[in-house]
């Protein structure tokens, strides 16, 4: 697989095509394969999408005993306060489908500190790809959401950031978050976000149709430096996409 920086784009009349065609992605993604992996994202560009998987015809389609559910990053919370990513996953759909509980890797936050918790995410991630390394040609993912905050963040990938320059660690701490909530994270980085057959952005809202001409445009920002080793797709609904882009609706 070469690495992908050519977006593939899908424009989507609103937030419910959105959630829909990403269902249907993800579901395409997971269906045949005998283990299968999926990077979830925080946010409310999400929401729709994992409403949607713990209901039919979904519900039936997912085979749940086989995909692990992974998380992009995490907001240094209990995993039970209503900021957490994996916490939202939980209460929109992993806990009302009964996913195997093995088969659901959240980060651990009941650590001391944002670092020490990137450190046992590493070592859970490596140890389900099963190998020290990534190989492009085996991505540790089969799919990777993720999310355009207002400043062109993506994960816990804020602008300025060194960890947008980390190149060997897999998921690091951040202990400044640039946009609210201000509470430290944990974020995978951009080689281990990559290491993914597709990566998916999921964006709506006329409030984000600013932020991704930014992107789109060339601006250096963290979304625009998010690449991947398989297809990069960016699906927006139409409030969301810049006028010249809705060519590019299904
Ligand atoms: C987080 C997210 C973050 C999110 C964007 C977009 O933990 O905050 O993972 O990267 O995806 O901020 O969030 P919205 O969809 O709420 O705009």
């Amino acid at each position: 697989m070469n690495t992908n920086r050519q977006r593939e784009l899908v424009v989507v009349p609103g937030p419910a095509a959105l959630a829909e065609t990403a269902a249907r992605r993800l579901l395409s993604r997971v269906k045949h394969t005998a283990r299968g992996a999926v990077c979830l994202t925080g946010g409310s560009s999400p929401e729709g999408l994992y409403r949607l998987l713990a209901e039919q015809p979904w519900r039936d389609e997912v085979p749940w005993d086989r995909v692990h559910w992974f998380i992009g990053d995490e907001r240094f919370v209990a995993e039970n306060d209503p900021l957490s990513n994996m916490g939202m996953a939980r209460r929109l759909f992993l806990d009302r489908v009964n996913a195997p509980r093995q088969n659901i890797h959240p980060i651990e936050t009941a650590t001391n500190y944002p670092e020490a918790a990137a450190s046992l995410y590493v070592d859970e991630l490596k140890s389900f790809y099963g190998a020290q390394r990534l190989d492009p040609a085996r991505p540790l993912f089969d799919l990777v959401l993720m999310g355009l905050g207002s400043d062109g963040h993506t994960a816990s990938l804020f602008p300025h950031s060194p960890a947008l320059e980390e190149n060997e660690r897999w998921v690091v701490g951040v202990a400044k978050a640039g946009l609210e909530p201000f509470v430290p994270r944990v974020t995978l980085t951009f080689p281990a976000l990559a290491s993914s057959r597709e990566m998916l952005f999921l964006v709506d809202g006329s409030n984000k149709r600013g932020v991704v001409r930014r992107v789109f445009s060339g601006e250096d920002l963290p979304a625009r430096r998010a690449y991947c080793d398989g297809d990069l797709v960016w699906l927006l609904d139409r409030a969301a996409a810049p006028e010249d882009q809705h060519q590019h609706a299904l």
